[in-house]
């Protein structure tokens, strides 16, 4: 069923678990997504871009979560990944999305504030659950980009006032993951983490799951992570799976054929992150 985050969220943080949250660009890896979902009998939130927006269209979007109603027997939310366009954000809600990200950490703190309130109040009757970002998370998603020396790890103190101020339902934290894949190891910052965790009474987002060894995302559940973001794993097992394919049987052209091995690719990635989140078994 399409529900609300929220519900999830609350539950996984009541229970110590995170709900594995996935990227998805059109029909083929949101189905390989909720099959991965159903394989693992997991809750799953399946989230886009405002470029995927641009790319699928948000009326296709939700008209094919409510199709997927039909086809899968899971609770999964739709929800809208860091966005920064407040008009967006209400079309969003608006035409179906159960779930949006508010993503104000490029403005100074009492802008960011301000802007985030401002969602909360148009959600809050809608029953739409609101993530925001306090920090700054380096890389780049989509038409977001941070670098390294501009990335800013959450404050502690600061991330229970922010909460406090704008009633968000759950917060995305720096912790010293990165969108995109990673040059060598990078360092997390574990006691952070568990610091903000003491002190925060909503579900805690780690964004930039791809790329991360398995025991580093089973860490920060471990530590009070309740939502992990996946992208790049999903984009790169998609393409891979392509280009294997096309390499091996050129002449094969029927898109029917080769996007279900593409989406068999996405099914077994999401299936393996979910077991790492410990949402299997959850739904
Ligand atoms: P990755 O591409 O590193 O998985 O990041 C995903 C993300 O945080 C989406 O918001
Ligand atoms: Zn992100
Ligand atoms: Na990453």
């Amino acid at each position: 069923m399409l529900v609300s985050s929220k519900e999830m969220l609350q539950k996984a943080m009541k229970e110590g678990y995170a709900i594995a949250s996935f990227n998805v660009h059109n029909l083929e890896t949101f189905k390989g997504v909720m099959e991965g979902g159903i394989k693992e009998k997991a809750p799953v939130i399946i989230q886009t871009t405002p470029g995927t927006l641009r790319h699928v269209g948000i009326r296709y979007m939700v008209a094919m979560a409510r199709a997927a109603q039909h086809e899968y027997d899971i609770p999964f939310a739709l929800h809208l990944d860091h966005c920064t366009d407040i008009e967006t954000i209400k079309k969003c809600i608006d035409l179906g999305y159960t779930s949006v990200m508010v993503d104000g950490s490029k403005l100074p703190f009492e802008e960011n504030i301000a802007f985030t309130k401002e969602v909360v109040a148009y959600a809050r009757d809608r029953g739409v659950q609101v993530e925001a970002e306090l920090g700054k998370i380096g890389g780049q998603e989509d038409d977001l980009k941070v670098d390294e020396r501009e990335a800013t790890l959450t404050d502690p103190d600061k991330a229970v006032e922010f909460v406090d101020r704008t009633g968000v339902d759950s917060l995305a934290i720096a912790i010293g993951t990165a969108h995109g894949m990673y040059k060598g190891d990078p360092e997390i910052d574990y006691k952070r983490l568990q610091t903000i965790k003491g002190k925060l009474e909503v579900p805690i987002v780690l964004h930039g799951a791809s790329g991360l060894k398995d025991d580093v995302i089973e860490k920060t559940v471990q530590f009070g992570v309740n939502k992990v973001n996946i992208a790049t794993d999903l984009k790169n097992a998609f393409g891979a799976a392509l280009k294997t394919h096309f390499r091996e049987k050129p002449e094969e052209l029927d898109p029917r054929k080769y996007f279900k091995t593409a989406r068999k690719a996405i099914s077994e990635v999401t299936a393996h992150k979910i077991r790492l989140t410990g949402s299997n078994n959850k739904a």
